[in-house]
């Protein structure tokens, strides 16, 4: 099986699994898409390690990653995220944008990877999004490869437990801020890579 061939297969196990609303099917969906992005990941890194999305893509403006981390306005249920999640992901594919979502209650943390000016109108609507507030821009930077390739929004939450093995998180856990993360960028890229192996749903 080729990479293109594989993702299709990805592609359509993601749509498959936003269209599907619950119950233990949507959970084998989630998980063959699982192991199947890991198999991907895998393959391209052994077999084509030049063959990254920057250079398959036709873009207009470079490729960029923005990172932000935000406050919830109000606790989110799991119910409430699935859903959130199942538009903005469909959003994202059709925009061909990436990333990662993280959310540590009340904090989200937001990896929006794609094309510059889509990631920067993305950011801009996201902004003003009332589901969260307290915006703060933590670093946006030109990338030669997307990290979350296979994801057009992966989801993991973290607990305070997750976090409390982890090195530099200790002023974190005596004083959650929103302050830490500005200051912490190798901290941010830490729990965005960490938990990119942990989605949740
Ligand atoms: C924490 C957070 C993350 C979001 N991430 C995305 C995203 O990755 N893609 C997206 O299209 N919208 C995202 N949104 C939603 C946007 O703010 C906005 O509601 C949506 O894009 C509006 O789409 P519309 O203008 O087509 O209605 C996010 C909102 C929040 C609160």
């Amino acid at each position: 099986m080729t990479p293109p061939e594989a993702k299709n297969i990805i592609q359509s196990l993601i749509v498959m699994n936003e269209t599907l609303k619950q119950g233990i099917f949507s959970e084998q969906v989630h998980q063959a898409l699982l192991l199947a992005s890991e198999a991907l990941d895998k393959f391209a890194k052994q077999e084509q390690p030049n063959n990254t999305l920057a250079n398959k893509e036709d873009l207009k403006t470079p490729l960029y990653c923005l990172v932000y981390t935000s406050l919830a306005s109000q606790k989110m249920s799991d119910d409430n995220l699935k859903y959130f999640l199942q538009i903005i992901r469909h959003k994202n594919q059709l925009r061909q944008l990436t990333g990662m979502l993280l959310y540590l209650d009340p904090f989200f943390i937001q990896a929006l990877e794609g094309e510059e000016t889509v990631v920067n109108q993305l950011f801009d609507v996201i902004k003003k999004d009332s589901r969260h507030h307290k915006i703060s821009l933590i670093y946006k930077k030109p990338i030669t490869e997307r990290h979350f390739a296979n994801w057009t929004m992966g989801f993991s939450k973290i607990s305070y437990k997750d976090i409390e093995t982890l090195d530099g998180f200790s002023d974190f856990l005596q004083k959650p801020s929103i302050e830490f993360f500005n200051r912490s960028n190798n901290e941010v890229d830490e729990l965005l890579y960490k938990f990119k192996h942990e989605i949740l749903f």
